[in-house]
């Protein structure tokens, strides 16, 4: 349906940049340099893509992925950037656990894993993407979400995260801020969306969200201006990660008491602690370049690499673990003495409840 409205669109005329492209799996790995920089392992796990020069410490004195990487995960030849989220897992009613695999985006088959990404003007129907956004500068980075919140509210404090139940490659409506409660047959999607008012000064903040803010009225998709606080607006960066739940889709094996079986890699079976994390790593000025381009999905300024170049980049894992990708594993990837223990609110996340 998105490819639909894609090319319906594409026939009204030029407009400016709207690109959205497959990214490949990177690495899986129990790293999280934004949060716990240099640390490893990190206090859970994350799926990870883009620039191959992803490693435990990323600050931006140190670390450029334009300049760093050798070759990118993503569509995009210029684009090192990483971008990562939890990974999902199946629990079994005998407590033990599998990571349910990734998929690409239709369009996109061949992909090994990994996601797709987008970076908007303004919201995906507006044909003429007209409002101009400034790229994001070298060193930037920014989180969106929090793994501690359990509740509605919680979660309503980032009405762009959300789920869709598949029921096929090209159902998007509708979407809620909970896992869905019933087996989606062709998976479930996964859709992340950051902040897109930028304070214009500082790459990241102590609690990595803070030097972004939502427009004034409400999110993006309301085209509102941004806070004077916040006065610089940035292209709309958006993850879709779809999990191929094939394999456990049958009631038969979902909880007897009626709930759903899925939890993202720190605990969290509600949903709402929905996350995601953005390096920027561009290389040069190309993003700005494609963004000022009259062009949409299309951008003859984005240099594009094949399936084949995506899926042939790739890093090892620094963390050696079973991952429960091929045995069941009776407990999540460091979670089996402190359980939650990511979610107890302290620190960083607590003041973001
Ligand atoms: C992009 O180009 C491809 C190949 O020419 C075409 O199949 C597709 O419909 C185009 N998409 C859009 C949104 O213009
Ligand atoms: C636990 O459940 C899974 C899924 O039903 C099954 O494949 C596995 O063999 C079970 N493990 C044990 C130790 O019973």
């Amino acid at each position: 349906m998105i490819l639909g409205l894609l090319t319906a669109l594409a026939l009204v005329g030029p407009s400016h940049a709207l690109i959205r492209f497959g990214c490949s799996q990177l690495v899986v790995d129990r790293l999280d340099p934004l949060v716990e920089p240099g640390i490893a392992p990190s206090a859970h796990l994350h799926q990870i893509i883009g620039g191959n020069s992803f490693v435990p410490d990323m600050r931006p004195e140190t670390m450029d992925p334009a300049k760093l990487s050798t070759c990118t995960t993503c569509q995009p030849a210029d684009d090192f950037s990483n971008y990562w989220t939890a990974p999902i897992y199946f629990k079994a009613r005998n407590g033990t656990y599998k990571r349910v695999p990734q998929k690409p985006n239709s369009g996109f088959e061949g992909s090994n894993g990994g996601m797709t990404v987008y970076y908007m003007q303004a919201q995906l129907a507006d044909v003429a993407q007209k409002p101009k956004v400034k790229a994001f500068p070298p060193g930037f980075r920014m989180i969106i979400g929090s793994p501690i919140a359990d509740t509605r509210p919680q979660a309503d404090k980032y009405p762009q995260l959300t789920y869709t139940c598949l029921q096929t490659m090209g159902t998007r409506f509708p979407e809620t801020k909970n896992f869905p409660k019933k087996p989606c047959p062709a998976g479930i999607m996964v859709n992340l969306r950051f902040k897109t008012c930028w304070d214009g000064v500082n790459l990241d903040s102590p609690d990595h969200m803070s030097h972004l803010s939502y427009p004034e009225s409400g999110t993006f998709e309301n085209q509102g201006p941004c806070p004077a606080s916040h006065p610089v607006r940035v292209p709309q960066v958006m993850f879709e990660v779809i999990y191929e739940t094939k394999d456990f889709n049958d009631p038969a094996i979902w909880p007897e008491d009626g709930s759903q079986p899925f939890v993202y890699s720190f605990g969290d079976g509600t949903g709402y602690a929905n996350h995601g994390d953005y390096l920027f790593g561009w290389k040069d000025d190309s993003l700005q370049k494609i963004m000022d381009e009259e062009c949409f999905v299309n951008c003859t300024s984005m240099k594009t690499q094949s399936i084949e170049q995506m899926n042939a980049c790739s890093t090892t894992r620094k963390v050696n673990e079973d991952i429960g990708d091929d045995e069941w594993i009776t407990a999540l990837p460091g979670q089996a003495h402190t359980e939650h223990a990511i979610r107890e609110p302290k620190g960083l996340w607590a003041s973001l409840l």
